[in-house]
């Protein structure tokens, strides 16, 4: 199978990680149990995660003059991600986000923007060249909505597929949505997105269909410990998740983001989804985002010993 090109437009993040007993409550305060300085990004890690996987892949974003950019840079240049779109700006630190993991891996996460917003639909139109020579696009909502907007309209213009995984609460009108070749949101963004409450299969299914009316062609549904769900026009498929001994939950989904990017063209979309779910439970079994995300010998190591490969 040749190399997949993919183009990360979106965050890099240094995470700010304290391990608690439980997610505490609004003026609650616990004692952690030990600290960590890791990198991190919705974007970064999705950029990693398929280099680990064996694309060929760039990452388009932006970070501060600083130590937390030069962390950033060693991690995914290590990984072999191509940072030749990268900027830097000086007036803003590399982006933070604050995060707690709970014993049960669960985690809540609290990202403050900096550099990240600093991303501006002029810097993607001056790299166009990183979106023709991309197979695919994964772009998240860390980075301005106009930027997101803009990847959307090249990402068309250049022929490559763009996947939308939601991954924050700002604001995006259905016509934005509805420009992405694939919306793939976990449970709570899709019922943000679609103003309804989703417990039941029914109700991702009616979600699916809500977000395909905006005009994607694919909805993917990150549905966490029970697995995923692929829906188009004419199809939908279920995935149960693999059951692993969760350590970390924190980039499981963008992890399973990347391999949708990486398989993406392969068609079947019971494999595909299924090979997302394990690299996405593989991430959840080891602590912290870059460094949890596995290679494609892992994954495949995996699918074998679960029954397929
Ligand atoms: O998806 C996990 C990521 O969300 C973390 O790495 C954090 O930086 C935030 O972007």
């Amino acid at each position: 199978m040749s190399k997949r090109n993919i183009l990360v437009v979106g965050s890099a993040n240094i995470d700010l990680v304290a391990r608690v007993s439980r997610i505490p409550q609004p003026g609650e305060t616990l004692m952690g149990r030990s600290f960590a300085t890791v990198c991190g990004g919705k974007g970064a890690n999705q950029a990693m995660a398929a280099a680990r996987l064996g694309a060929s892949v760039a990452f388009l974003g932006c970070v501060g003059a600083d130590a937390f950019a030069e962390q950033q840079r060693e991690s995914l240049g290590g990984a072999g991600v191509c940072l030749d779109y990268m900027k830097t700006v000086d007036h803003q630190p590399t982006g933070t986000a604050i995060i707690e993991v709970s014993d049960g891996g669960e985690n809540s996460i609290v990202v403050v923007p900096g550099a990240n917003f600093e991303l501006t639909p002029d810097d993607l139109w001056n790299r166009r060249a990183a979106f023709e020579a991309a197979d695919a696009v994964l772009l998240q909502l860390e980075v301005p909505v106009e930027t997101v907007e803009a990847a959307l309209y090249l990402a068309k213009e250049c022929g490559a597929v763009s996947i939308l995984d939601i991954g924050s609460d700002q604001v995006i009108t259905p016509e934005v949505l509805g420009k992405a070749s694939v919306i793939s949101p976990n449970r709570s963004e899709a019922e943000r997105l679609t103003g309804r409450d989703i417990n039941t299969h029914d109700d991702v299914l009616a979600a699916a269909r809500l977000l395909l009316n905006y005009g994607a062609d694919h909805v993917v549904m990150k549905l966490g410990a029970e697995g995923s769900r692929y829906v188009a026009r004419d199809s939908d498929q279920f995935s149960p998740a693999f059951s692993v001994d969760v350590v970390d939950t924190t980039a499981a989904g963008d992890a399973f983001t990347a391999a949708l990017g990486v398989r993406w063209e392969d068609g079947n979309m019971a494999e595909v989804l299924r090979y997302a779910n394990a690299v996405g439970a593989l991430t959840a079994t080891k602590a912290g985002a870059q460094p949890s995300l596995p290679d494609g010998n892992a994954v495949t190591a995996f699918l074998k010993q679960r029954g397929t490969a």
